[in-house]
């Protein structure tokens, strides 16, 4: 008897260990610390925290890098949570550190440069200065998108082709009807939906897995379907699904065409079903790596997907609660000490383990400054919904 019921209570702590609860303000609460130390290793607002370097010293970047908006943005999504005066200076002073790229058109990341820091300083401030900053950029990404392509061009040129679209492309529409919305300019509305159609029609297989990379002729034809950052043409790149996941999702916010509800639920399950995807829900780098199940996970696309998955719940259908529970389970292993660093390790960053670009051995297994906001948008919706009837379980 008395066995019995050690093993019943040693199967209690272990189910109410895996099914801590997120507690948003104690998540909030720890990325402010660890962010108040990032601030204070990074004085120079030229050095944007990027990643972790092999040595194992902290990896900046400028501003010009894809990347360069995410610490702002993360600077206002904790500000937004904590309403901490030193949050909102911080983030300001971030942002604007980005503001030279407004004219960029040499990339088409001005979304996640442009969009992440000013669109969230603008939603929480209402600071004058920052649309026409926005509305600059979003002319300079639109000078990508050739009419007789029908999609925005991501690389200007990627081994021997001309015209390389990559699906994390999807990810700059959400700016671009921003821009379409504020400015009365309906070219940015109908650029986004012809990009993404096109998208549709060249990047996803039958199984609603995508390629990374589709090559296009000057009239519209494809001419290959490649990877860059995946392990190989036919694999499933985890952070690329997550892309294209997040990019669908919005356009049916956007639009409320049920076609791109329909295929970001698509996304959803193929992701959610497949056989690799790990118990903790945070998967391996490519659903295809070979050597699953050593490979490395990528926290990045973990956190992508949650957030994504936190706003697809929200639109009904059979599924919602699934994405929702899958979401929630997501955050939870993200929020577990597996993922999430120690106070003043990590470099500071939040999150451990994701992977940028695994066939150039460049950002393996180290925290990524992506990860960091997408996981801190995912909590803030995540705040909002698990008080909803629906979702309460
Ligand atoms: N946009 C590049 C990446 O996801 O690594």
């Amino acid at each position: 008897m008395k066995r019995y019921l050690s093993v019943c209570l040693f199967l209690l702590v272990q189910v109410a260990i895996a099914q801590k609860p997120i507690n948003v303000d104690n998540e909030f609460a720890f990325a402010a610390q660890q962010y108040a130390l990032m601030l204070k290793s990074h004085p120079d607002t030229t050095k944007f925290p990027q990643s972790t370097n092999p040595d194992g010293t902290v990896r900046n970047m400028s501003s010009d890098w894809w990347c360069s908006g995410f610490f702002g943005g993360s600077l206002w999504y904790l500000y937004e949570r904590t309403k901490a005066p030193a949050l909102k200076e911080a983030a300001q002073k971030w942002t604007m550190a980005v503001a030279k790229e407004q004219g960029n058109t040499g990339t088409h990341d001005l979304g996640f440069m442009l969009y992440c820091p000013f669109g969230n300083g603008y939603r929480l401030t209402k600071n004058a200065t920052y649309p026409p900053i926005l509305l600059t950029g979003a002319k300079s990404l639109a000078t990508r998108f050739d009419p007789k392509v029908g999609v925005i061009k991501s690389w200007n040129k990627f081994q021997t082709y001309d015209y390389p679209v990559i699906i994390d492309n999807m990810m700059n529409l959400e700016f671009l009807f921003w821009a379409a919305k504020t400015s009365g300019n309906k070219d940015f509305y109908n650029l986004s939906v012809t990009h993404a159609d096109n998208t549709m029609k060249n990047h996803y297989r039958p199984n609603y897995s995508s390629y990374h990379v589709v090559c296009y002729n000057p009239d519209g034809t494809v001419t290959a379907k490649k990877t860059a950052q995946g392990y190989a043409d036919n694999s499933a790149w985890a952070r690329g699904q997550a892309w294209g996941l997040y990019g669908y999702t919005v356009m049916y916010r956007e639009t409320k065409d049920k076609k791109y509800l329909d295929h970001a639920r698509h996304i959803a399950d193929f992701y959610l079903n497949h056989p690799n995807l790990p118990t903790d829900k945070i998967p391996y780098w490519d659903f295809n790596a070979p050597a699953i199940p050593n490979e490395e996970r990528d926290a990045s696309a973990g956190a992508i997907t949650a957030s994504a998955l936190l706003e697809l719940c929200t639109y009904g259908g059979p599924s919602s609660k699934i994405y929702y529970q899958s979401a929630v389970k997501m955050l939870e292993s993200l929020s577990s000490p597996t993922y999430k660093a120690n106070l003043g390790e990590n470099n500071n960053f939040i999150l451990k383990h994701s992977v940028g670009h695994k066939p150039q051995k460049s950002e393996v297994d180290t925290p990524i400054i992506y990860a960091d906001y997408y996981y801190l948008e995912a909590l803030l919706r995540y705040d909002t919904l698990h008080r909803k009837p629906e979702f309460r379980s």
